[in-house]
């Protein structure tokens, strides 16, 4: 059984501010149970410390709720839900869980919200459970998760990059130079199972970035990262004039070929297999886009790929950068701890704050950042920068 490490340092008291000693007092009283029982009888305060004691609870008991959703999705419930509430005879018949087992999750599944009771003890769906309806999405990656969830096991050994084999670290090829792609059948395997996660999972960001820039403004994009195409494919409803270039790793630019070579629409995208570490971009676009790209490198790499770019554009070219990103308003926790711990597993990479993402860009080269305007932040955030 992991151990709790025991510590005892010396604090440097002199060197705290005001506000840090006001805190000091703070958290000695929230940490005193005597203090807590007091608390417990005051009116409107109670329901202060009731609502702590419930987040609290739940970052505990957040890795159960995981597992709970995950077999929501795995037996197709919300779907199976979304006409109308189903009692538990009739949601057995669709399921391969028993019914004594199946309550159980259900019953779950109403207590954290994804389900609801309705009238005759039917289960409907719940507020949270509503907008999984057809979200291939979200369940995509929930199913993802379970990758994660295995390196994530003994979170100590993940942090002091002792683990021998990371899970994550496999399913991303690209991020170990070494393994990045042999012409085995196991990495075009491999190659293509990250480039399916995307493709599902990229509505979750392409919907933010087309509602908020105007790509028709534009005569011609390259999507660098570009996986499958899923981000061209999604512009050209906003953008149908638009001529579009992709670029990306030669196995995944050869699926992006494919997939285009499938529709009319499509089939005159430009599709360009390199190394955006090594071989130049290819030029004649006003404006490039990296979507979901720069998280997954380190500073140096990235600096490598934005000045790759600038040289690619010309003078007045536009790059727009869309990614989730650290201490995004009202979404802490997105940033430094999913997706912090996500790029730790992965191997390489981290979330940027906006502010690091500008530095980043004008050390490049880049005149200057506007943030744009986007609906769900916790998605993505949108930068355009100018040359
Ligand atoms: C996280 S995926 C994002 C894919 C796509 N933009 C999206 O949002 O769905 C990162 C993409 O960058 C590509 N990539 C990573 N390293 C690369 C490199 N050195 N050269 C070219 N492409 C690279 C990967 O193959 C992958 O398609």
């Amino acid at each position: 059984m992991a151990q709790t490490q025991s510590l005892s340092i010396e604090h440097s008291q002199s060197d705290y501010s005001f506000w840090d000693r006001l805190c000091i007092l703070k958290d000695r009283w929230i940490a005193d149970t005597r203090f807590q029982n007091q608390v417990a009888k005051i009116p409107f305060i109670k329901n202060i410390a009731k609502k702590r004691a419930n987040q609290l609870f739940d970052v505990m008991a957040g890795f159960v709720y995981t597992q709970i959703l995950l077999s929501c999705v795995r037996l197709n419930l919300f779907n199976l839900l979304k006409d109308g509430p189903l009692n538990l005879d009739e949601i057995k018949k669709a399921c391969s869980l028993d019914a004594i087992p199946l309550k159980k999750l259900l019953d779950a599944a109403v207590s954290i919200r994804l389900l609801e009771m309705r009238s005759k003890g039917r289960y409907g769906l719940g507020i949270l459970g509503a907008p999984m309806v057809g979200n291939t999405a979200l369940s995509s990656m929930i199913e993802h998760h379970t990758v994660l969830y295995e390196d994530l096991r003994d979170p100590l050994l993940l942090l002091s990059g002792d683990i021998e084999i990371k899970n994550l670290e496999k399913f991303w090829p690209y991020v170990s130079p070494d393994e990045k792609e042999q012409d085995s059948l196991k990495d075009k395997e491999r190659v293509k199972n990250y480039s399916d996660l995307m493709s599902a999972s990229l509505p979750l960001v392409a919907d933010q970035v087309v509602d908020a820039y105007d790509f028709s403004r534009h005569e011609c994009l390259l999507d660098v990262g570009g996986g499958q195409g899923t981000f061209l494919k999604r512009v050209f409803l906003n953008a149908p004039q638009l001529r579009r270039k992709l670029f990306d790793l030669p196995g995944v630019a050869g699926l992006a070929k494919d997939s285009f070579s499938l529709t009319a629409d499509h089939q005159d995208i430009e599709v360009h297999g390199g190394d955006f570490f090594q071989d130049p971009l290819p030029t004649g676009a006003d404006l490039i886009t990296l979507i979901r790209v720069i998280f997954d490198h380190d500073d140096e790499r990235v600096k490598i790929l934005l000045r790759s770019i600038f040289a690619a554009l010309p003078p007045e070219g536009k790059l727009l950068i869309a990614e989730p990103m650290a201490d995004t308003p009202d979404h802490p926790a997105m940033g430094h701890a999913y997706f912090g711990f996500y790029l730790l597993a992965m191997g390489r990479g981290r979330p940027r704050t906006i502010q690091e993402m500008s530095n980043l860009a004008i050390h490049s080269g880049f005149r200057s950042v506007e943030v744009l305007r986007c609906n769900m932040p916790i998605n993505a955030q949108v930068l355009l920068i100018s040359k």
